[in-house]
């Protein structure tokens, strides 16, 4: 089976280039492309080029793990942001409906606005607050009115992702514990960190399952289990990097709330995925985010 990655040198790229299952024929894609790692150039902002490599590859999946992710800096060029978050995933389901492919949209709990404060379920609408979120919500309307109906376009959206590579929440509260006296961090807005090597899984999974009779729902919720708010998280990476010998001691953790660290976008409070019908159709277990955590800590180590 043929598969076209994008975003491949991200954190969720680098992992589910490490887990490549049998039988697949990768091609990978960056922004840039890298020649020593096997890297191609795509430039998701470019729709037709993006068009144009379904058309050359002819993949039966397009893994579409790329995506401008700087929530805060979208709100300054919102279209960049659409013409990457939108733009790419309609270029690649018009493509893979005349080519006959399929395509895995990883999206985003931002497409939620949090006010209903228990879990969000997949068939709910969406309604974003930031700029980030409503472009990644024009990718989801995209692949929808495309290849909706026919199987062929799988969502897949996920919360708060972590990795042992790239830039994250946890690297970036790892570095903070090591150099701060103390650090404040935000105990009002709550969901589920999830890791890279878990998503990459769930990902693989979904290609692999969408060919089992069983096949797919349209959209599929995934991170790891349980809930958190970034304080907890904080608190956590102190307590397992003193365990796993990263830190000699954790900073003291404060907790802030948003009105206390006002950023440029505004978040959804509460963005929890209901993932266990998706848990089931992908047959994969639930690993609690503090286990995932430790896993990720003990790859950084
Ligand atoms: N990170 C999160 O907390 C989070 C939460 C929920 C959902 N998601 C979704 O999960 C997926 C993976 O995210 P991630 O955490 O792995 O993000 P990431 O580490 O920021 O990786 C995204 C990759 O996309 C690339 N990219 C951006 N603009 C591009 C362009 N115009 N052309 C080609 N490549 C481009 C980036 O390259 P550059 O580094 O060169 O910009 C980067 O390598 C995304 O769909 C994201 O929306 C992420």
């Amino acid at each position: 089976m043929k598969i076209l990655l994008t975003g491949a040198a991200g954190q969720l790229g680098q992992a589910l280039r490490q887990q490549v299952p049998e039988g697949i024929e990768l091609i990978a894609t960056s922004r840039s492309g890298d020649p020593a790692t096997g890297l191609l150039p795509l430039d998701l902002a470019d729709a037709a080029a993006c068009r144009a490599a379904v058309l050359e590859h002819r993949p039966d999946w397009v893994l579409n793990g790329g995506a401008y992710t700087a929530v805060d800096r979208a709100e300054s060029e919102p279209e960049l942001a659409l013409a990457v978050n939108g733009g790419a995933p309609r270029a690649f389901a018009g493509a893979l409906a005349d080519t006959g492919g399929r395509l895995l949209q990883v999206s985003t709990d931002f497409v939620f606005n949090g006010q209903q404060g228990s879990p969000y379920r997949p068939e709910q609408s969406r309604d974003p607050l930031g700029a980030y979120g409503r472009t990644k919500a024009a990718g989801e309307e995209a692949v929808e009115q495309v290849l909706g109906g026919s199987s062929r376009g799988v969502i897949l959206r996920t919360s708060w992702v972590m990795g042992p590579v790239g830039k994250n929440f946890a690297l970036t509260m790892l570095r903070l514990h090591r150099e701060r006296d103390q650090i404040g961090v935000l105990e009002d807005q709550v969901g589920c960190p999830t890791s890279t090597a878990t998503l990459a899984a769930a990902c693989w999974r979904a290609i692999a399952v969408m060919d089992t009779p069983s096949g797919l729902p349209a959209v599929l919720h995934w991170s790891d289990a349980g809930a958190a708010s970034w304080y907890d998280v904080a608190v956590a990476v102190g307590e397992l990097g003193v365990e796993l010998g990263l830190l000699q001691q954790p900073a003291p953790v404060n907790p802030l709330t948003t009105a206390e660290y006002p950023l440029p976008a505004q978040r959804p409070s509460y963005s929890l995925l209901e993932c266990s019908a998706s848990r089931q159709a992908l047959d994969l277990p639930a690993l609690h985010w503090r286990q995932a955590l430790r896993q990720l800590l003990e790859a950084v180590a």
